[in-house]
């Protein structure tokens, strides 16, 4: 099975919504660790009491060597993919470069549309009749990369960013897990090992 860290700020709902989803025996991935920038994010404890490996890091207390710490924790665990779920945090682009193709993001609208923070309030300004969430690969230009998989959901009459954000949080337990089972079980993908190659060869330096 794919060894999956799911990373979280928060609350962890989709965090738990993958936790919950690997306990089927077919699941074709299974989450190795839960890690993410806050030590207090509530999802922490959740992801503890239920038997996966947490690793705490505070990203505000660490600086610049946060991101050197997160690779290690998910070396150490032997992840293959990373599953961001409600990671409030900007990644520089050499992290994101180390995980080309491996680490995938959930964002609450029907991208490419209302990419960043307060999407529900600006499906309601730009008066939409319909909403969803999207699940997408990671790439240096934020809620930008490949689209893996999405799902609408409709807007209705008296909607609030709150009561929005809420029945699309419902979709989104829905879609993540079945998407990140999806790639965790694509087939074997040439392309991609060969791009790994190109770029390996480019940063060694020339030989005599
Ligand atoms: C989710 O709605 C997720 O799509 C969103 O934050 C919420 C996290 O909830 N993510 C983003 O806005 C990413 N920019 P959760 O912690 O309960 O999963």
């Amino acid at each position: 099975r794919g060894r999956v860290a799911v990373l979280i700020s928060g609350r962890g709902s989709n965090m738990a919504a993958l936790i919950y989803a690997a306990r089927a025996n077919d699941c074709p991935y299974e989450v190795a660790l839960v890690s993410g920038d806050r030590p207090d994010a509530p999802g922490l404890a959740l992801a503890k009491a239920e038997g996966v490996e947490v690793t705490p890091l505070d990203a505000r207390a660490l600086g610049k060597g946060y991101w050197d710490e997160l690779q290690s924790a998910l070396d150490s665990a032997k992840v293959d993919l990373v599953a961001l779920a409600g990671f409030m945090r900007i990644i520089p682009d050499a992290f994101v470069d180390r995980w080309q193709g491996r680490m995938i993001n959930i964002h609450p609208s029907l991208l490419p549309r209302h990419k960043g923070l307060g999407s529900h309030a600006a499906v309601l300004a730009a008066g939409e009749d319909s909403t969803g969430a999207t699940v997408h690969l990671v790439t240096s230009d934020l809620d930008s990369g490949e689209t893996l998989g999405q799902v609408e959901v409709a807007v209705l009459d008296g909607d609030t960013p709150e009561t929005l954000a809420e029945r699309v949080l419902i979709a989104e337990h829905q879609l993540y897990p079945r998407v990140l089972a999806e790639y965790a079980a694509r087939p074997f993908d040439a392309g991609w090992i060969e791009a790994q190659v190109d770029r390996l060869a480019r940063q060694l330096p020339e030989i005599g």
